[in-house]
């Protein structure tokens, strides 16, 4: 496995492993990684010939004031994760690389990205989107690994693969869990003893809410209820938003009749939480 620095010379590699025919897997993260992360890569390293994670902590998503600075940094830790999952290369550029002087160029899928998390946290997506339309040409896959748990980024990244026409297959894995239910987030560690109990609430909530919709329940407003209650319940927790939308156009639907995705976003004190319960309706 080689740590890579350089946007030139991991392009280099890269056009290497396409000349060969190879497969190529890409997982980006901004490190600190988790069995979600990992989970991944697993997924890339079973279905491609040749796997790159890059860590990049993307300044250009976070607002000014925002937790950039206190996002957890851990790059010897993370390549001695990687070291296990028999990955390639890791990419990990300096800033720099990324956004060099005089950069000026924006992707920004609209509608989308201002809506949910980019309504908390305007300008978020707009930096998203632009990194990971970077990474994607710089390591040009074959096919690119996202996670369920941020569910609003992975409908914006496909659609900006989509409308812009990019050569990958975007694969959406879903989230992995703490054994009591909590979602895993490189945020978490955040949390004091208290928020963290606090904060199972929110499993717990979107456990209502599936059990609610097992038994019959279509009607978005009762289910958007259930689980404001279950959430406002817990002692330290804020709700942020709860609602249930199309999984595509994340605009709220009347009734649940395809599929729609129920968003959740909490604070436990500083901290951020999102997590979401995705209802397929049978076909027909
Ligand atoms: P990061 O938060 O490091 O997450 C990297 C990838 O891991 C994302 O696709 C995310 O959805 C996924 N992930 C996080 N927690 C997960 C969990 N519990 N289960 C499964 N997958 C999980 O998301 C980003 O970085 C950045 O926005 C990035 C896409 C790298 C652009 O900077």
């Amino acid at each position: 496995m080689d740590v890579i620095r350089r946007a030139h010379s991991m392009r280099e590699l890269m056009r290497r492993e396409r000349r060969h025919g190879r497969k190529v897997g890409f997982v980006p993260t901004m490190g600190a990684l988790h069995e979600g992360h990992l989970s991944l890569v697993r997924r890339m390293r079973a279905a491609a010939d040749t796997v790159v994670v890059s860590i990049f902590v993307n300044p250009a998503q976070f607002d000014e004031g925002e937790d950039l600075a206190r996002y957890p940094r851990d790059l010897t830790g993370d390549v001695d994760r990687l070291q296990n999952e028999r990955i390639d290369y890791v990419f990990a550029p300096e800033t720099g690389e990324i956004y060099p002087d005089g950069d000026r160029t924006w992707v920004e899928v609209s509608e989308l990205g201002e809506l949910f998390e980019g309504k908390e946290r305007p300008g978020h997506f707009r930096g998203v989107t632009t990194v990971v339309m970077k990474l994607l040409q710089i390591v040009h896959p074959t096919i690119v690994a996202f996670g369920q748990k941020d569910f609003q980024q992975a409908v914006i990244v496909k659609r900006m693969v989509r409308d812009l026409m990019v050569d990958v297959e975007v694969e959406v894995l879903p989230t992995v869990r703490e054994d009591d239910g909590l979602a895993l987030s490189s945020r978490n560690r955040f949390l004091s003893t208290s928020l963290r109990q606090a904060a199972l609430a929110v499993p717990q909530a979107l456990d209502v809410a599936k059990e609610r919709f097992e038994a019959g329940e279509r009607r978005p407003e009762e289910l958007i209820v259930a689980v404001r209650e279950a959430l406002e319940a817990s002692d330290g927790l804020a709700v942020d938003y709860v609602d249930l939308v199309d999984v595509e156009s994340l605009t709220p639907v009347p009734e649940i009749e395809r599929d729609a995705v129920l968003l959740v976003a909490v604070r436990a004190g500083n901290t951020r939480l999102l997590d979401n319960l995705v209802f397929k309706e049978p076909a027909p």
